[in-house]
């Protein structure tokens, strides 16, 4: 399995207090399963991001942690005007192996107009957003057929395991179930923050993903399209999403 979400970069934003937290969360992470997590710190208005820092950082990890999991660089972007130009002027410095995928968080009290507009304008400049974690977005539990435009648009949309396994609440796992039943999920990610809370791992979110939509798109959603993402390639699982059941 491969997890493109993951605060696995130590003192840089909320993630892990300490680099042997964040070597331990690479064991765990390697124990259940995952042989590759991309580091995805913030940047928003609380934690800025610099990439040549965490680069240097992600070496320095890489070498207390060995070759299982291998780890690369992405970046958690806030969705604001000021980000949208800056990874525009410079997509490489934000997207996941500096390739054309994107991880993209929406506001959860207030989602611009304009972010349709925005997502068409990144997709002409070669760049893929993918929507991160819709389910525990408060605005989009109220309207997820938002999400099923953006998927329209050629965005992607990755969902929280621990959202899938009830970790999140009851609305966050009804908003995840509603949108795995239309096909619209296309990416499972931990987005583990620490060793206590919200700890790494795929394989509990894999198996309930497997019992609403099958074990082989389950396969799709922790394997073969984070692959793609690391990879540069297209999504292998990328159906029309089901608007009417
Ligand atoms: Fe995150």
């Amino acid at each position: 399995m491969i997890d493109i979400h993951c605060h696995i970069l130590a003192e840089v934003d909320d993630g892990p207090r300490s680099f042997e937290d964040s070597t331990e969360m690479c064991r765990l992470a390697a124990a259940d399963g995952i042989e590759h997590i991309v580091a995805t710190p913030h940047a928003n208005e609380r934690y800025h991001y610099d990439r040549d820092y965490l680069d240097g950082l992600l070496v320095h990890l890489r070498k207390s942690v060995g070759p299982v999991p291998r780890l690369t660089l992405g970046c958690d972007l806030h969705f604001s005007y000021d980000n949208f130009l800056a990874v525009m002027a410079l997509p490489q410095r934000y997207t996941i192996e500096g390739g054309r995928y994107l991880l993209v968080e929406l506001n959860n009290y207030s989602i611009p107009v304009q972010v349709d507009e925005c997502f068409t304008q990144l997709r002409t400049k070669g760049v893929h957003p993918i929507i991160t974690h819709p389910e525990r977005n408060p605005i989009l539990q109220q309207n997820p057929l938002r999400v099923l435009q953006w998927i329209d648009l050629g965005c992607a949309v990755q969902v929280t395991g621990s959202a899938l396994t009830g970790g999140w609440g009851e609305r966050a796992w009804h908003a995840a179930q509603w949108l795995l039943k239309r096909n619209a999920v296309h990416i499972i990610a931990s987005d583990a923050h620490d060793l206590v809370r919200r700890r790494p791992g795929l394989s509990s979110a894999r198996e309930a993903a497997a019992e609403v939509c099958g074990e082989d798109v389950a396969h799709a959603l922790v394997d073969a399209n984070p692959r793609a993402v690391v990879d540069g390639q297209s999504l292998p699982y990328f159906p029309a999403p089901l608007a009417k059941i």
